[in-house]
């Protein structure tokens, strides 16, 4: 602390857990989950795709390949096959074992800890994914501490319109990011959060956004002023692969 910085209390930021925590565990597993919550993240993020049986699997590639022992699409495997995969020796040999959840297991061992946004990864390749995702969401009375998330926005779109309670939000792609006024208030007209790359990302938009009555999140897997730019830019919450930032308690920026 050099008397240049200042602290702030900004108890509005969200801080949400990338792929869960994935800085210091194996993105998208149950290990990457816990540490969010340990580390008093608001939500966990993840990323959905659907196995060959129609299971709603939580992954960020279509692909098993990267992040486990496998190959091949998702979509290619039945549910009981992904089992078998290793999710968590791709990070390190501590976290040997970690298997692949579903949507389901995330909802019934998370749900009641921390809020939940859940991304569906290319929906337009898994016809029914938003009946699937809907119906499951149905069994829950309480859907405030839930936001789907999509760069789809015609699949956010149907969402909300089978289900108005659930908070949904849609993805900027960078190169999309400067957004019309037109484009603003159709995608504000369901969508309660809009979300960009902080680097593609201006105070006049977030101020366009906030005017439409949306809210904003940034995400950013490695950038050490995400939560110096958040505050600059006044958004909402920060999507990070380490939400160990005390956003919640006063932060030197
Ligand atoms: O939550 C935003 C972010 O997850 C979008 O990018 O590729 O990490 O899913 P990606
Ligand atoms: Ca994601």
């Amino acid at each position: 602390y050099n008397g240049q910085t200042k602290k702030v209390h900004n108890p509005n930021l969200l801080s949400i857990a990338h792929r869960g925590a994935s800085g210091f565990a194996p993105e998208n597993t149950r290990a990457a989950f816990q540490k969010g919550v340990e580390l008093k993240a608001d939500y966990l993020e993840c990323d959905i795709h659907v196995s060959k049986d129609g299971e709603l699997v939580i992954m960020h590639d279509d692909k098993v390949d990267r992040t486990t022992n496998g190959n091949g699409l998702i979509s290619e495997y039945t549910l009981e096959e992904l089992r078998d995969f290793d999710a968590g020796s791709y990070h390190s040999e501590e976290f040997a074992g970690e298997m692949i959840m579903t949507m389901n297991e995330l909802l019934e061992e998370f749900y009641e800890q921390v809020g939940l946004l859940i991304e569906l990864k290319n929906p337009s390749s898994y016809p029914g994914i938003e009946e699937k995702v809907v119906d499951l969401l149905k069994e829950y009375e309480d859907l405030s501490s839930i936001i789907i998330q999509s760069f789809d926005s015609e699949s956010m779109k149907k969402i909300h319109s089978m289900l108005p309670d659930l908070e949904v939000a849609v993805l900027i792609r960078p190169a999309e990011s400067l957004l019309s006024p037109k484009k603003l208030d159709e995608l504000t007209s369901f969508a309660s959060y809009i979300n960009f790359n902080v680097s593609f990302l201006n105070k006049r938009m977030v101020d366009n956004i906030h005017t439409r009555d949306s809210k904003v999140l940034v995400w950013s897997k490695k950038d050490k002023k995400l939560v110096a730019k958040a505050q600059k830019y006044g958004v909402d919450g920060i999507i990070s692969d380490f939400s160990q930032w005390p956003v919640n308690e006063p932060v030197l920026i």
